[in-house]
């Protein structure tokens, strides 16, 4: 089993992971009341059994279940689930343990952070993206009017505990969503992390928990330095998503995960960073080739919007739009406005 310490507390990882939690809620029970289990209907049916065979030290538990989807993440959701804690008499010595992906997290850590000022709170990412994005870096959140992620706190949980079997039932459209974010890590990391991420090809060997364990470290480094994302340090893990959150927003209906649009955003911001940021086209050129080999390039859409959400539809836009471009494998990227008609060049080549 792995530890990667961060700002936020320990996140373990590996196949004894939830000995390690078992271990954890072993010492906390005495001072526990009533213990929570946050989940959503995918979870509960392909989670939840393995969760509590593997935790003997788990005491009686209430099961809150949210249905799947971003929709969860709502004001309304997290008014129905503070109602549920305190229909179940939730006290200050409650634990919540989220169990699922980006979603369940989220809303798991608002909601805990809320209740009564703030109850316990443990994070078991069940999704790739939950494991080496969401559940990394004390933010909780809703969305609020169509707007991700708008309302939240920075709210760490006491652990994170990653146990990468839950990854076998994950859908492989997920696998590839969070497959992204770990390209976004791998080109952060360097070559040899890119390579290795190449080379992928199942969730269940020892390269691909390798590459799991130092896709966190890559997150928690970047968080580690700022903490509260007031630094500017954090830019860094938003490459490939300004171009990646937009599409995401023109899409939504299709069904695109988070992870496929940023896949796109990476190959747009690719192109982008040759031309601004003096990336060397050999680079830009394999960045793409290993996006085309595990993603479909995602449909056409109309610029005028996309470019409309790049300024995430604030009325005055300028001409300009601010990306996160990598100069070289490895790395820090940095911030650079870009005009119009480079992203657009940009977007044409991609072909959307
Ligand atoms: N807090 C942060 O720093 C941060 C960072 C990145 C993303 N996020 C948030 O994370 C969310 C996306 O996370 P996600 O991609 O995990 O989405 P998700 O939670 O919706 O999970 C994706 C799908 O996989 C299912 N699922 C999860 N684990 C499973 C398993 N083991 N077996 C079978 N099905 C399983 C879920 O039910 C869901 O249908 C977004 O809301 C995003 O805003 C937060």
């Amino acid at each position: 089993m792995q530890k990667v310490e961060t700002t936020f507390g320990p996140v373990l990882i590996g196949q004894e992971a939830l000995d390690g939690l078992n271990d954890w809620l072993k010492h906390a029970e005495p001072t526990l009341s009533r213990v929570f289990v946050l989940v959503d209907e995918n979870t509960h049916e392909h989670c939840l059994p393995t969760f509590c065979a593997a935790l003997p030290s788990l005491p009686p538990v209430e099961i809150l279940e949210i249905p799947s989807g971003e929709e969860s993440k709502s004001l309304e959701m997290v008014t129905s689930l503070l109602e549920a804690l305190q229909e179940h008499r939730a006290d200050r010595n409650s634990l919540l343990l989220s169990l699922g992906g980006g979603v369940v997290t989220d809303l798991g850590g608002l909601v805990a952070s809320l209740y009564m000022r703030g109850i316990r709170h443990v994070v078991v990412p069940t999704s790739l993206l939950g494991m080496v994005d969401a559940s990394i870096g004390g933010k909780t959140g809703v969305n609020l009017a169509g707007i991700k992620n708008s309302i939240g706190t920075f709210s760490p949980a006491e652990g994170v505990y990653c146990y990468p079997p839950f990854l076998d039932t994950l859908p492989e459209k997920e696998v590839l969503s969070g497959l992204a974010e770990m390209l976004k890590h791998a080109l952060l990391m360097g070559e040899s992390a890119l390579s290795s991420w190449e080379a992928l090809s199942s969730t269940g060997n020892e390269e691909f928990a390798l590459a799991l364990v130092e896709s966190v470290q890559c997150k928690a480094r970047f968080v580690n330095r700022d903490p509260s994302d007031h630094l500017g340090i954090r830019a860094a893990l938003n490459m490939g998503h300004t171009v990646g959150h937009a599409l995401e927003s023109v899409l939504l209906s299709t069904g695109l995960t988070h992870g496929e649009a940023v896949a796109a955003g990476l190959w747009i911001e690719s192109l982008l960073a040759e031309q601004v940021a003096g990336l060397p086209s050999s680079t830009g050129k394999r960045i793409r080739s290993s996006i085309d080999q595990r993603y479909k390039r995602l449909p056409r859409v109309d610029f005028d919007l996309l470019w409309k959400k790049m300024h995430r539809d604030k009325k005055n836009q300028s001409e300009q739009v601010t990306f996160v471009l990598l100069h070289a494998l490895g790395q820090v990227p940095i911030l650079y406005p870009v005009g119009r008609s480079l992203v657009l060049d940009a977007v044409e080549k991609y072909g959307t």
